[in-house]
C-alpha cells in the first residue's frame, strides 16, 4: 500500500464520523480541526502502466490481487476518468454486507486521516441509531469498526450520531434538545436530557434516497441528480424543471418520514423526564444543507402535532462537522 499520511499529527483525543458518504475526523480545541474523506473506491484491472499513472499522479491506492484500488477522495476524479460509478463500503448507514472489498476499504480509508493511537486515547466514532435497514448489522458494524480503531491503538468507543449533534451544538442548553443528522444513507434523530440519550432512532433515507429516486423519475444518473442537488437546489423557491420539483418531492418526502418518526416515537416514550420548558431542534449533515431546507422542516413540524414544545429549529453550525465535532468532545469528557 502507498504510503500517504495526510493524518491529524500525532494522534492524540479523536471524534471520528464513519458515514455512509464522508468519513470526517475532528480533533483540538474550538474551532476543532477537521479532515474528511470520500466513503468510496473505484477498482480497475491491473497493469503496470496504470500503476505507474497512478504512482505519478500520486495517487494513493492498494493492489489485491489482479485489482488495484483508487480509494478516499481521490476516488471521484478516478471514477469520472473511467467513465464509472464509485463503489462504497456502506450503505444506509452500516458496513454494507453486499460490497466484498467494504471491509478492507474503509479501514484503508480510516486509515489515511486516522493516524495510529500513541498511548491508548480515546476516540469517539458514530454509529446510526436502530431503525428500519439498520438493526441485526448494526452490532456487526459497529464490532467492525472498534476492531480497527482498537487496532490502531485507540480506546475506541460508539456514540449515536444524532446525540453527537447535540454534543456539538446543544451545550448552552446543557445537552438538552433533539439533534438530527440528514446524512447521504439515513437521518439519525436523538432526544437529549441533560446529555443522556432518552431515545434515538434513524430513518433509511438520506442524500442517497433521493439522488436514486429523483433518478429514476428523471430517467438520469445517480451522480448527475447529486450534483445538481448539492450546487443548485434552492427549497426555498418554485421547482424550475422537472428535476428540480421532483428533488422538491422526494426532500419533502423525506422530512415527512423525519417528523412523523419522531411524532411517533415521543408520543410512545415511556421514559421521557417532564420537560418544564421548550426544547430545541437542531438540524445538520449534507441532506440539511441545501438552502430552504430548514424552513421546510419547520412548517412540517408546525402542521404535525409533536407531544413536546419545540422552542427553535436550528441549522447546525457546520452541518458536514457537526457529528465529528460531537464525537471529539463525547470523547473528551471519557478522557
Ligand atoms: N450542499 C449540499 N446540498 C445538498 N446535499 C448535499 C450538499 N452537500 C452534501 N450533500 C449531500 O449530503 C449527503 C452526505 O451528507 P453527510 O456527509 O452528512 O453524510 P454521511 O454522514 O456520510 O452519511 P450517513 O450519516 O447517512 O451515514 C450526500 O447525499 C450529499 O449529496
Ligand atoms: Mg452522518
Amino acid at each position: 500500500m502507498e504510503e500517504n499520511n495526510q493524518a491529524t499529527e500525532g494522534g492524540g483525543i479523536l471524534g471520528l464520523d464513519v458515514g455512509t458518504s464522508r468519513i470526517v475526523v475532528a480533533t483540538g480545541p474550538e474551532p476543532h480541526q477537521a479532515q474528511s474523506q470520500l466513503n468510496a473506491f473505484v477498482s480497475v484491472p491491473y497493469s503496470k502502466m496504470t500503476e505507474t499513472i497512478l504512482q505519478q499522479n500520486k495517487m494513493v491506492f492498494h493492489r489485491n490481487g489482479k485489482d488495484l484500488f483508487v480509494y478516499g477522495n481521490e476516488s471521484e476524479r478516478f471514477a469520472s476518468f473511467f467513465n464509472t460509478e464509485p463503489r462504497r463500503p456502506m450503505s444506509h448507514g452500516v458496513l454494507n454486507a453486499q460490497e466484498l472489498m467494504g471491509q478492507q476499504m474503509i479501514q484503508a480509508i480510516i486509515e489515511q486521516i486516522v493516524p495510529k493511537a500513541r498511548n491508548r486515547e480515546v476516540l469517539c466514532y458514530s454509529i446510526p441509531g436502530k431503525g428500519e435497514g439498520a438493526d441485526s448489522n448494526l452490532v456487526y458494524h459497529e464490532a467492525v469498526l472498534k476492531n480497527i480503531l482498537t487496532g490502531l491503538g485507540y480506546n475506541a468507543k460508539a456514540v449515536n450520531e444524532g446525540l453527537a449533534v447535540v454534543f456539538a451544538e446543544l451545550q448552552a442548553e446543557n445537552f438538552t434538545g433533539i439533534g438530527i443528522s440528514c446524512g447521504g444513507g439515513m437521518c439519525n434523530v436523538c432526544v437529549s436530557f441533560l446529555s443522556v440519550p432518552m431515545l434515538s432512532f434513524s430513518v433509511p433515507k438520506g442524500g442517497d434516497y433521493i439522488d436514486a429516486s429523483v433518478a429514476a423519475v428523471a430517467n438520469e444518473s445517480g451522480t448527475r441528480i447529486r450534483l445538481i442537488k448539492e450546487e443548485e437546489l434552492d427549497l426555498s423557491r418554485q421547482p424550475k424543471d422537472k428535476v428540480h420539483s421532483a428533488l422538491h418531492i422526494y426532500y419533502e418526502d423525506l422530512i415527512h418520514t423525519l417528523i412523523t418518526g419522531l411524532s411517533e416515537a415521543l408520543a410512545s416514550a415511556s421514559n421521557l423526564p417532564k420537560l418544564d420548558r421548550p426544547i430545541p431542534i437542531v438540524l445538520s449533515g449534507g441532506t440539511a444543507k441545501p438552502r430552504g431546507f430548514m424552513q421546510k422542516f419547520e412548517a412540517a413540524a408546525k402542521a404535525g402535532d409533536f407531544p413536546v414544545q419545540i422552542s427553535e429549529i436550528r441549522l447546525a453550525k457546520d452541518p458536514l462537522t457537526a457529528t465529528a465535532r460531537g464525537c471529539y468532545i463525547a470523547a473528551m469528557s471519557e478522557s
